[in-house]
């Protein structure tokens, strides 16, 4: 045999080996694998086909007029020599890569969000979302497959004692490693509770969107994202209290670690009231030491964050009889000015509901307005929809109703940047909240004023 015919052998070996490997290499090493051969096909698939896609997406413009006068007949015709915006594609990240664009006079971001979906089309990735960031840029952030598929998170705590090592493939950051105690004010309220699309950690600040509307359909996830928030907050300095009026079926789960529960209308009216009253002193307090946050005070006489947990806020409003609808007016009026009040003076609301609508009463629009942190799960009415994001963010809408009945737990969330994005919160179960809630029973806040009502397992009248 020739020596060029050995090559040759050799170099047919060589391909056939690597595609009898490829599936497994791709396998066990999804992250190499986008690295070294999806991105660059994708880098060239998107190079090669941007122009022609722009132009069918009506993303071009023409310096030329489409129509012209030719012996006294109007002719009209495609744009000739069109222009399309210049593309920069960035470094990628794990199955992710980000590119921007400079408009061309006269384009807004909205025709390019319309486009979104056809590039993730031709260009064969899970989604590719589009933003502004600065004016006259768009940003198309590219997702190679869903990473938030497939993902079983551990608890919370269990993450913590992996002694950081990385949860999902997030290196979590030595900010969220350890439990902050009173002096951490700045991490104190910040709430690790799932991963971001972008594949960082789903963190609730509440120090900067103090109170949060958290709706989707039943099975959604919304329990689980409490379940998720609780279990980062029980070790933590924070008081906790719950108004379940499912017969506290969901928040009774946590009553080791409440320092209060409702589990009916009148108990919810006589909590609400005493924390309105709470928040009030607050006030007087902040005043004399001549503040304007209960976090401007010294350490030592800082009042210690209340989080109120709302499970079914439907249930506060729906009432029939009078007394009932008496009762629902106090709720929702003093749930308004928690939200109001509350934000300086460390009170903060999560509120969970599977529908939320103008039927509720006017009291439902006045606290939505009140709630800016906003996450929608999967969801079966339009209206709910709408009332979680279409005042803020429109454009999450679509993507808020495209989440299937499969994708339990994935939902759409305000950032802390102040826009939305795709997020799945940890898989925590009602057993496992239920036992870290337990272990951390010592730290149960004894609220002032609490003594003799509506604590879990005490007097509740
Ligand atoms: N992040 C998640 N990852 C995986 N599975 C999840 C996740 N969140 C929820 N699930 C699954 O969905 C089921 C229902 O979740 P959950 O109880 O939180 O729904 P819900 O919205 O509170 O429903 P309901 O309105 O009926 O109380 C859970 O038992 C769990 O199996
Ligand atoms: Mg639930």
């Amino acid at each position: 045999m020739s020596s060029k015919s050995a090559l040759s052998v050799v170099a047919l070996l060589v391909v056939a080996v690597l595609l009898v490997a490829a599936p497994m290499v791709r396998e066990r090493y999804p992250r190499a694998w986008w690295y070294a051969v999806s991105f660059p096909i994708l880098w060239v698939r998107i190079r090669f086909t941007w122009r022609q896609l722009a132009w069918e997406c009506d993303l071009a413009v023409t310096r030329k007029r489409a129509h012209a006068m030719i012996g006294g007949i109007l002719v009209k015709g495609k744009e000739l020599d069109p222009v399309v915006p210049r593309l920069h594609v960035g470094w990628p990240r794990p199955f992710s890569v980000t590119m921007r664009a400079r408009m061309l006079p006269g384009q807004t971001p909205d025709e390019f969000v319309d486009a979104a979906e056809a590039m993730s089309h031709a260009w064969r990735v899970h989604s590719v979302r589009v933003s502004s960031p600065a004016r006259g840029e768009v940003e198309f952030t590219i997702s190679a497959r869903d990473p938030l598929a497939n993902i079983t998170a551990p608890g919370a705590l269990a993450r913590r004692k992996h002694h950081g090592r990385p949860w999902f493939g997030v290196s979590v950051s030595a900010e969220l490693e350890e439990t902050p105690g009173a002096a951490d004010a700045a991490k104190l309220l910040r709430v690790f509770v799932g991963l971001l699309e972008d594949g960082s950690p789903w963190v609730l600040d509440l120090r900067l969107l103090p109170h949060w509307l958290i709706t989707g359909a039943t099975q959604s996830g919304k329990s689980t994202l409490m379940n998720a928030a609780v279990v980062e907050l029980a070790p933590r300095p924070v008081a906790l209290v719950g108004i379940d009026l499912k017969g506290g079926m969901e928040l009774g789960n946590y009553t080791a670690r409440l320092s209060a529960l409702a589990t009916d209308r009148p108990a919810a009216v006589r909590l609400l009231g005493h924390l309105v009253d709470v928040v009030l002193e607050r006030t007087v307090q902040c005043r004399v030491a001549q503040v304007r946050s209960i976090w401007d005070l010294p350490e030592q006489i800082r009042p210690v964050p209340i989080v109120v947990l709302v499970d079914e806020l439907a249930e506060l409003y729906l009432a029939t009889d009078p007394k009932g609808k008496a009762d629902a007016l106090a709720c929702s009026t003093n749930l308004v000015r928690l939200a109001q009040l509350g934000a300086t003076l460390g009170v903060h609301l999560l509120v969970a509901g599977q529908r939320v609508g103008s039927d509720l009463g006017p009291g439902v629009t006045m606290l939505r307005a009140q709630l800016g942190g906003r996450i929608c799960h999967r969801v079966t009415d339009p209206e709910t929809v709408k009332m979680t994001l279409g005042d803020k963010f429109p454009d999450a809408v679509i993507a808020a109703q495209s989440i299937g009945p499969l994708e339990r737990g994935v939902a759409i969330t305000t950032t802390n940047e102040g826009g939305w994005m795709r997020a799945r919160s940890a898989n925590i179960g009602a057993e496992q909240a239920q036992r870290i809630t337990t272990d951390y029973a010592h730290q149960r806040v004894w609220l002032p004023g609490l003594s003799d009502f509506d604590r879990p397992g005490g007097k509740t009248s």
